[in-house]
Order: structure tokens, then C-alpha cells, then sequence
């Protein structure tokens, strides 16, 4: 989607205080973009960290995601609608399933019905999934159409490029969004971007950034410190050569950091 900012800013496992000062941070540093969900439990935090930052609305692109408990077509809205008081927000930005239902207990299509009828609401600008395989896109695509999804929201940093999704979500013209794009941190100790980063001055975690983005991900680093999100920030502006973004191409080693007993069967 085309005003969705490529880099925001991610919250998950942000509690009260910390969660309220990390969207401060990230506002008062120039982050337009906030990712937020319904299970991470900070939206009211994030939500009175917006509404004091004074940055107006529009400037901002807010995302929150439906809970799997909240997936059936009677309970979808009802639950963004709690969402955006949290938020104190009339609309939402983007809203994505957060996870395929476990089990397939509610279907894909009844989800994303329910989720259009919230877009159309005008509760959210936008809709789309996260976590989906290609098959669950597949269905997803089936249910609304693809000019509907705006984006598939998948764990993928450099151990875990996501090549298959990322491509059948790019045939289909839907965007990707690179959740834990540093995994969590683990990729920036990596002798390779370690290197890439030392020649270029710049840090391994925006080389890691600058990757995703080359390929045309937006990503969504979480942090605790000012100086980190200060640093992230710059990411967009380095520019990798063709040989730095093969030489982290070849990183890949199929390591998933996320994966609850209800993942679906991944691609
Ligand atoms: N859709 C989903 O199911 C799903 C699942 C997981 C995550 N997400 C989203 O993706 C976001 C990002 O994922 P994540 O927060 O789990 O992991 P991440 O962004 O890959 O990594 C965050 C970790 O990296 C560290 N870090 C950040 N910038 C750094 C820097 N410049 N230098 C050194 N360390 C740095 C942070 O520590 P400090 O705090 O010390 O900086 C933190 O420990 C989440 O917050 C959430 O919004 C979505």
C-alpha cells in the first residue's frame, strides 16, 4: 500500500510505562508508522502516548491486529471497535488477522468478510493478514480479493528469508511487511553483517534493515532505547550494493524464532 511508511515501529511484549515511552520516543524521533495488536496489550499505552505526542492523525499510520479469539464474523468488529477506544482513534490505518484460526476453527473467509465489513464500517483504512501461508493467502484472496489485502505480515530477517511467501504475495501485487526484521536481535552479532555494517559506518542493525527494504519489505524493528530507534530511523538512507545484499541472500538458514502450537503448517 502506498502510504503505509516502510519503516515503523514495532511494540510487541511493550508493557505500561515502557510501551508508552518507546511510541513517545519514536514520535518525538520522526517513526509515522506504529504497530500495534490486540494480544500485545498496550494499545490503550499507545494510545495515550499518540494522543500526547500532539503529531496529528493523519500523519500517522497506526496498524493493530484481531486476536484469534475474535476472528468469528459476530465478534470481529465488536473487538476493533474496543481496539480503536483504546487507541482513542476513530479509524485505524491498516488491520490485520493477527493469526490464521487455530485449527481452522473459524474460516478464512468469514474473518475476512468480517474484517472488509470493518473497512467498509470505516473502522480501518485498510485490511490484511499476518502469518498466513501461501494456501491460507490463497483462501484469503479468494474471500475479498487480492486489491483488498494490503499486505501479509510474516516473521522474515535474513536466517529466515520467507522466499516462497514473499513471492506468491508479490505475484498477487501484495505487499510484505518483515516482522522481527533483526530477530530479536540475533542477526546483529552476524560476522557478515557485522562486516557489511564496520565498511559502510554504519550499524549491523540497519544494514539488516537496509536488506529488507532493498527487497521491498517494509519493516517493523521494536526498541526499548532512544538511541536504537534514533539509529533504526536512518536505515532508509543506506543503500546496499548488489554484492552486500547477496552476501546477506546467503545467510538463510530457516530459522524461525516464531511459531505458537497453533502456527499453521508453514511454507
Ligand atoms: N504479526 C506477528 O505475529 C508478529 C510477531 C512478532 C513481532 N511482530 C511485530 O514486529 C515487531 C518487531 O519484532 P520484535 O520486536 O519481536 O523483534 P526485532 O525488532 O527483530 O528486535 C527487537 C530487539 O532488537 C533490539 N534492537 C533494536 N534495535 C537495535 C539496535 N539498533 N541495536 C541493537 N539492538 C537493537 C531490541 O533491544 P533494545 O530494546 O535494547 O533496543 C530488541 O531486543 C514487534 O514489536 C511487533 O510489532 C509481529
Amino acid at each position: 500500500m502506498n502510504n503505509m511508511p516502510q519503516l515503523g515501529l514495532g511494540t510487541f511484549r511493550l508493557q505500561g510505562q515502557q510501551a508508552v515511552d518507546s511510541v513517545r520516543n519514536g514520535l518525538e524521533l520522526g517513526y509515522r508508522h506504529i504497530d500495534t495488536a490486540q494480544i500485545y496489550g498496550n494499545e490503550a499505552e499507545v494510545g495515550q502516548a499518540l494522543e500526547a505526542s500532539g503529531v496529528p492523525r493523519r500523519e500517522v499510520f497506526v496498524t493493530t491486529k484481531i486476536w484469534t479469539e475474535h476472528l468469528a464474523g459476530d465478534k470481529l468488529i465488536a473487538s476493533l471497535k474496543d481496539s480503536l477506544h483504546k487507541l482513542r482513534l476513530e479509524q485505524v490505518d491498516l488491520t490485520l488477522i493477527h493469526w490464521p484460526s487455530p485449527q481452522n476453527a473459524v474460516p478464512v473467509a468469514e474473518s475476512m468478510q468480517a474484517l472488509r465489513e470493518a473497512r467498509d464500517q470505516g473502522l480501518s483504512a485498510a485490511i490484511g493478514v499476518s502469518n498466513f501461508t501461501n494456501a491460507l493467502l490463497a483462501q484469503a484472496i479468494a474471500a475479498v480479493g487480492a486489491a483488498s489485502l494490503a499486505t501479509n505480515q510474516v516473521e522474515l530477517h535474513p536466517y529466515l528469508q520467507n522466499r516462497s511467501v514473499a513471492a506468491f504475495a508479490r505475484e498477487h501485487g501484495i505487499h510484505v511487511t518483515a516482522y522481527m526484521p533483526l530477530a530479536y536481535g540475533k542477526v546483529l552479532a552476524d560476522p557478515v553483517i557485522a562486516a557489511i555494517a564496520q565498511r559502510l559506518h554504519a550499524t549491523p542493525a540497519q544494514v539488516a534493515l537496509a536488506w529488507s527494504l532493498a527487497k521491498g519489505y517494509a519493516v517493523i524493528p521494536s526498541s526499548t532505547r532512544r538511541e536504537n530507534l534514533a539509529a533504526n530511523l536512518k536505515a532508509p538512507a543506506l543503500v546496499l550494493a548488489a554484492e552486500d545484499i547477496a552476501a546477506i541472500d546467503g545467510l538463510e538458514r530457516g530459522e524461525r524464532l516464531v511459531s505458537p502450537d497453533f502456527a499453521p503448517v508453514w511454507d
